[in-house]
């Protein structure tokens, strides 16, 4: 059985995109609430290489467990990941831009949601701060839940955001479950966009995830 304890949070390497995607696809995406709350169920090719394009940056963290195998080797698996990446003042109008460069699609539907939360928290202008390290994705494998491990990746974003030099971690919690994650760690409520009161030019609903998602939260912590 697999603890918290054997268990090593360390930096995602860009030879290990491929591993990377391989877990978000299981552990992220299936149940991440603005992918579930949009159709088709699978991610798109644009939002998976969003995603990766954030290994260059050093900001993106994996929880590897090792474990011995019947005959004596050592295994390694993903058990939990966080993407994270740079933003500054730009922010709103840059999504603005892509929200509708992808107009139509699964991704552009995301977007718009997120384009609507990022127009609401602005981050670096509320705090004054010429940068933020953002995290745009926490998964955790679903049988290691509730063992801190998303915890411990946050700690691990927020100790290379000092080191970098940023003034804030920021996060636009789209689960209840991340959100009650970060607020145990201190981080404080900026703004929320509740997915009921998002809608299209034809009234309709832009995101329908399942409950007990209600709102997008977006969460500071502020170094
Ligand atoms: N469904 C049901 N219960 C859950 C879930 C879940 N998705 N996540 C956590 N819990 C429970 C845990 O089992 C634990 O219960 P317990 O207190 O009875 O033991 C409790 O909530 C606290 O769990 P945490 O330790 O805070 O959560 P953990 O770090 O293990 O996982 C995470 C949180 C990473 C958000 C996880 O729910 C997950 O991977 N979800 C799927 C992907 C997702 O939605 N990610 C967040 C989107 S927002 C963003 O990415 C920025």
């Amino acid at each position: 059985m697999t603890t918290s304890a054997d268990i090593k949070v360390r930096q995602v390497t860009a030879s290990e995109a491929d591993r990377l995607m391989t877990f978000l696809l299981e552990h992220y995406y299936r149940e991440e609430p603005l992918t579930a709350g949009t159709s088709p169920p699978e991610p798109t090719a644009d939002d998976k290489e969003f995603l990766l394009s954030n290994i260059p940056y050093g900001t993106c963290f994996l929880a590897e467990a090792e474990e011995k195998e019947d005959q004596g080797n050592d295994s390694r698996r993903i058990v939990g990941a966080v993407v994270a990446g740079p933003k500054d003042a730009g922010a709103p109008e840059l999504m603005r831009q892509e929200a509708a460069q992808h107009a139509g699609s699964k991704w552009g539907r995301i977007l718009d949601v997120l384009s609507a939360a990022e127009n609401g928290s602005d981050v670096c202008r509320r705090f004054s701060v010429p940068s933020s390290l953002h995290v745009h994705a926490l998964g955790v494998n679903s049988e290691l839940r509730g063992q801190a491990l998303g915890a411990r990746l946050m700690e691990a974003v927020a100790q290379k955001a000092r080191e970098q030099g940023h003034r804030l971690v920021s996060v636009d919690c789209t689960s209840v479950y991340s959100a009650r994650l970060v607020q145990r760690l201190g981080y404080e409520l900026v703004h929320t966009l509740r997915y009921a009161d998002h809608l299209d030019a034809s009234g309709q609903q832009v995101v329908t995830p399942p409950p007990p998602h209600e709102s997008i939260q977006t969460f500071v912590l502020r170094l």
